[in-house]
């Protein structure tokens, strides 16, 4: 459905900006007409109220499919960046949340919870290349850290970045899979789309007294226990549920 979506956008972008061309002239300029294209599927996206990353794919598709065009690049080239772009973004087109990396501030401020909640054992949810969970492992060597991401390539990089840790493991799966009453703490960088379904299944198995950290996206309908502004490029929010 995501998929069609982003296809009608562009197609009806697309649509619109030849209609545009067949009156007024300035838009048969390739630059004109581009962005025109562009804009029209990015106010698509927004009608149709796509996930917020799809405007920024709406805004690049076409300007980059023209200038790639124009390099006359070799056609293993185009191979290759769909293998890699589907190995990194696995489950996007299919709405799953695509790959952004928390910063270094965060795993520092999840580390001084893990301390504080004296924790034995830690998962993030959907942990791309182990922004998190590397560092986390380094520095508490107690606790037993694990990396679930079900993209092939972040998976393989987290998991080749730790493969001296002893208390790392990245295991490779869907989240909603997972058993959530095996952790102490539980951290998840997602987005608005998927905190209904995975705070449901965190209440439903969460072991009583353990913790759930949100970075940036609030659980709907749950008071969270407290909530950390950290000082770092993007100004994370985090939000701290007690089950
Ligand atoms: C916003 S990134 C966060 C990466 C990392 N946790 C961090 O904070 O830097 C979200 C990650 O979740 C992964 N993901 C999305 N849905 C998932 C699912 N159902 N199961 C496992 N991983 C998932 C994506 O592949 C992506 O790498």
């Amino acid at each position: 459905m995501t998929l069609l979506r982003a296809f009608f956008c562009q197609i009806f972008g697309l649509l619109l900006t030849f209609g545009l061309a067949y009156w007024l002239p300035i838009f048969h300029h390739p630059i004109v007409f581009l962005f025109t294209q562009s804009g029209l599927a990015v106010g698509n996206a927004f009608l149709l109220r796509q996930p917020s990353w799809w405007l920024l794919i709406h805004l690049l598709f076409l300007p980059s499919v023209f200038v790639f065009f124009t390099l006359a690049l070799p056609s293993w080239f185009y191979l290759m960046a769909v293998v890699i772009l589907t190995l990194i973004f696995w489950g996007t087109v299919r709405g799953d949340v695509p790959l952004f990396l928390s910063s270094s501030e965060v795993a520092e401020a999840v580390a001084v919870l893990l301390k504080k909640e004296n924790a034995q054992t830690f998962v993030d949810l959907g942990a791309g290349v182990g922004s998190v969970a590397i560092p986390i492992a380094k520095q508490l060597l107690a606790v037993q850290v694990e990396a679930c991401e079900r993209a092939p390539l972040p998976w393989v990089i987290s998991a080749f970045r730790g493969r001296n840790l002893s208390n790392f493991t990245a295991s490779r799966r869907n989240f909603f899979t997972a058993d959530f009453s095996k952790y102490d703490v539980i951290f998840a960088f997602l987005s608005p789309r998927v905190m209904p379904e995975i705070s449901e299944k965190l209440k439903g198995e969460m072991r009583a007294g353990t913790l759930f950290i949100s970075s940036s996206f609030p659980s709907p309908n749950w008071q969270p226990e407290s909530i950390l502004h950290l000082n770092d490029r993007r100004k994370t929010v985090l939000f701290c549920y007690r089950i």
